[in-house]
């Protein structure tokens, strides 16, 4: 191998993209399609005692009004992560009972959007308020429960930090809070549902997901996994935030059964705050005890987060603590509330990116406690197995990491002294962190075909959300079969395709990449040919059509033997204005190791994009609910601050180590997530070096610097 594997090779989709062609969900254009819009409830917790859908219903063009009281049957789907999934448990208007603000209580459906829209704003519905719990504050909290069930709980050795029997020359203790964030996708929440006749839908909507969603609204409808066509060709940006459907998702395709017409529902920007997800607040107690070389002997990790009345997430923060560093004393909990809030969900790097804002915080404050590099407390605490899992890590480079970034970025100039480097009367400050993301991998198939023309098409259901997930497959199918990449055509996203698996959990590349490597070998083999020219060449012979080849690939015994994970760390320098508290990211450096990178520019691309969204959550992320009216204080992408191009500066991405064979045959594993990870760490570690100020909530906003 390796013609092309691990070269830069530009996006497939690039020039459909920039020129319009890729057609996003809302986008398609059926003949006699109709407009649905979402009525939503302006209070927090209730019930509605009177809704008035007649003069709406008289209104010019609107078609229909739905309501709790007029829904038409939805069935509920067993939501076991396995057979279907939906983000939201309750489905959609069914009980006049309110939740939490921005909740769907009706669609208008009418023959423009905007006429739907009009009428939607116009309809008068009494409630019966009672006072919503939307403090985080006053909220009451129980024992969290994984979101399959698993217990969050988790000790090994002494338990209580403190104890005699644990060692310790230094113990950090600390609070660390992160804020709500929100997914702020450029493609809104938005769906096509089309029946051409009582038992067949085709869905146009964006999912990461194209054989669960197939599969969740067969379930919803109790029709057959056939009798459902999900098209989701390209996603405008997902983050976790389109897997599975929402309710305005459900409540659409119902809608469209009823008025027998195709119906498109967009969510509004501002509907989108309230419910279509976000990640949770969280707030975390991290205790560290370490003797006096650095060496660690307790972790403690005590995590609260929030949930919707009507769904359960807990936001898992300690899930990659027993993963980092070696210690023989662990305890971690996390805790749950029940707010009147929208649902939280997943939302990149879910657990591991608030989790290690806490933990590499924490980290850097016991290597000032200790007078320790913090990138050598790192080294010194290095594990060779996961802790809780029990096994030895495949192919972990995160030694390298540590070194080739430090390297990079020049890390032995800096002085370790806070508010010791000065550059143009600015304060300047060198940070770093740790970055860590399981490896995931279910399964995929795939289908190749190679046609006389010397040219081969690979064709998956899987989806590509803007990861590159068209050009990876490219570039393996390209490999295996001996083509330039430019041959290669990549149909993605359709249900009648053979099932691709999940953009969810950096999985893809490493779920479907070796099943497209076996359909290749397997079309090879059926034209009896050791490389595409020869089965060319015997095609054109027999003046046959195309050889055609089908194969999957999923996990084995690996996950007995060994742990997975991606690994990597990020130096980042920072410049403070001190008198008007003018933060600025100045340098960054971050290098990760992935297993086998199979094209450069994009999985750059990926982790450049994590860091941008990192920088994001560090400065000017954050939303939270109106204490009066429980409704989100962020409503669109002029109140939701996050990065511009003018606050990035040029990210330096290096990639080190070598394919991880035990993992799967490509030895890819996924670098969707690992990006963001530690990003927020690194920038309020180097705040600290810069001022001597240390911020443990995010974002890291002016008011902050000035106290
Ligand atoms: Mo991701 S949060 O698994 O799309």
């Amino acid at each position: 191998m390796s013609q092309i594997i691990g070269k830069s090779v530009n996006r497939k989709d690039g020039r459909a993209k920039v020129t319009g062609q890729a057609t996003y969900g809302a986008e398609h254009q059926i003949s006699g399609l109709v407009h649905g819009y979402l009525v939503t409830s302006t209070i927090a917790k209730g019930s509605i005692a009177n809704i008035d859908t007649q003069s709406v219903a008289a209104m010019p063009g609107v078609i229909e009004v739905f309501t709790h009281k007029n829904l038409p049957k939805i069935f509920t789907p067993s939501n076991d992560f396995i057979n279907s999934k939906i983000y939201e448990a309750r489905l959609p208007l069914s009980d006049n009972q309110i939740h939490y603000a921005g909740q769907i209580v009706g669609l208008v459906v009418a023959d423009t959007f905007e006429r739907a829209r009009d009428a939607a704003q116009q309809i008068k519905i009494e409630y019966e308020t009672q006072p919503p719990q939307v403090s985080t504050e006053t909220a009451k909290y129980d024992k969290a429960i994984g979101m399959f069930g698993e217990d969050m709980e988790y000790r090994a050795g002494e338990f209580e930090i403190g104890d005699a029997s644990i060692t310790a020359a230094a113990t950090v203790e600390a609070i660390y809070q992160t804020q709500v964030e929100i997914h702020a996708p450029m493609e809104p929440h938005a769906l096509v549902a089309h029946w051409e006749n009582e038992d067949s839908v085709t869905i146009y909507e964006p999912t990461q997901w194209v054989k669960g969603s197939q599969k969740t609204y067969a379930q919803l409808f109790d029709i057959s996994q056939e009798q459902v066509r999900i098209i989701s060709p390209y996603i405008g940006g997902g983050f976790g935030g389109k897997a599975f459907p929402w309710p305005h998702g459900i409540l659409c395709v119902a809608a469209a059964k009823v008025i027998k017409r195709p119906l498109k529902v967009v969510v509004s920007r501002r509907q989108m705050t309230a419910n279509t997800g976000h990640r949770s607040q969280t707030e975390q107690t991290i205790r560290l005890s370490a003797k006096d070389t650095g060496e660690l002997t307790a972790i403690e990790h005590l995590a609260k987060s929030y949930t919707s009345p009507v769904d359960v997430f807990a936001e898992p923060c300690t899930g990659i603590t027993p993963v980092m560093y070696a210690t023989p004393n662990i305890k971690l909990k996390q805790e749950i509330a029940v707010l009147n809030v929208g649902t939280p969900t997943f939302m990149r790097a879910p657990g591991e990116n608030p989790g290690l804002f806490a933990l590499e915080s924490a980290m850097d404050e016991l290597a000032w406690e200790l007078k320790i590099d913090p990138v050598e407390l790192r080294l010194r605490n290095e594990t060779k197995e996961h802790q809780r899992k029990k096994l030895p890590f495949s192919a972990k480079y995160f030694v390298e990491c540590l070194q080739t970034g430090a390297e990079r970025f020049g890390w032995s100039q800096r002085v370790m002294k806070p508010r010791s480097q000065q550059k143009e009367g600015r304060l300047v400050g060198w940070g770093m962190a740790s970055a860590s993301f399981p490896a995931l991998r279910t399964g995929g198939t795939a289908k190749v075909c190679l046609f006389p023309n010397e040219t081969a098409h690979v064709l998956t259901s899987a989806n590509d959300m803007g990861t590159g997930a068209y050009t990876v497959i490219a570039i393996t199918a390209a490999e295996a079969l001996g083509l330039p990449v430019e041959k290669i055509t990549v149909k993605l996203g359709d249900s009648i395709l053979p099932d691709g698996g999940m953009a969810g959990g950096s999985q893809m590349t490493a779920s479907l990449t070796p099943a497209v490597l076996n359909a290749c070998q397997k079309v090879l083999e059926t034209a009896q040919a050791k490389n595409a020219q020869e089965a060319f060449a015997k095609l054109r012979e027999s003046g046959g059509e195309v050889y055609e080849a089908t194969a999957s690939s999923g996990p084995g015994e690996e996950g007995k033997k060994f742990a997975f994970n991606s690994w990597g760390a990020h130096f980042c320098e920072v410049m403070v204005d001190e008198e008007i508290a003018r933060l600025r990211i100045t340098r960054w450096v971050s290098v990760m190791n992935i297993g086998r990178v199979l094209n450069s520019k994009t999985a750059s691309s990926q982790i450049r994009g994590g860091v941008i969204m990192g920088i994001g959550q560090a400065l000017m992320e954050g939303c939270h609910f109106d204490s009066n009216t429980g409704y989100p204080v962020v409503y669109d992408l002029a109140t939701y601050h996050f990065p511009s191009h003018a606050d990035i500066p040029h990210i330096d991405v290096g990639f080190v180590g070598e394919p991880d064979i035990n993992f799967n045959p490509m030895g890819v594993r996924g670098c969707g997530e690992i990006g963001i990870t530690g990003v927020s760490a690194a920038i309020a570690n180097a705040v600290y070096h810069a001022t001597g100020k240390r911020i443990r909530s995010l974002p890291i906003t002016p008011d902050k610097l000035l106290m």
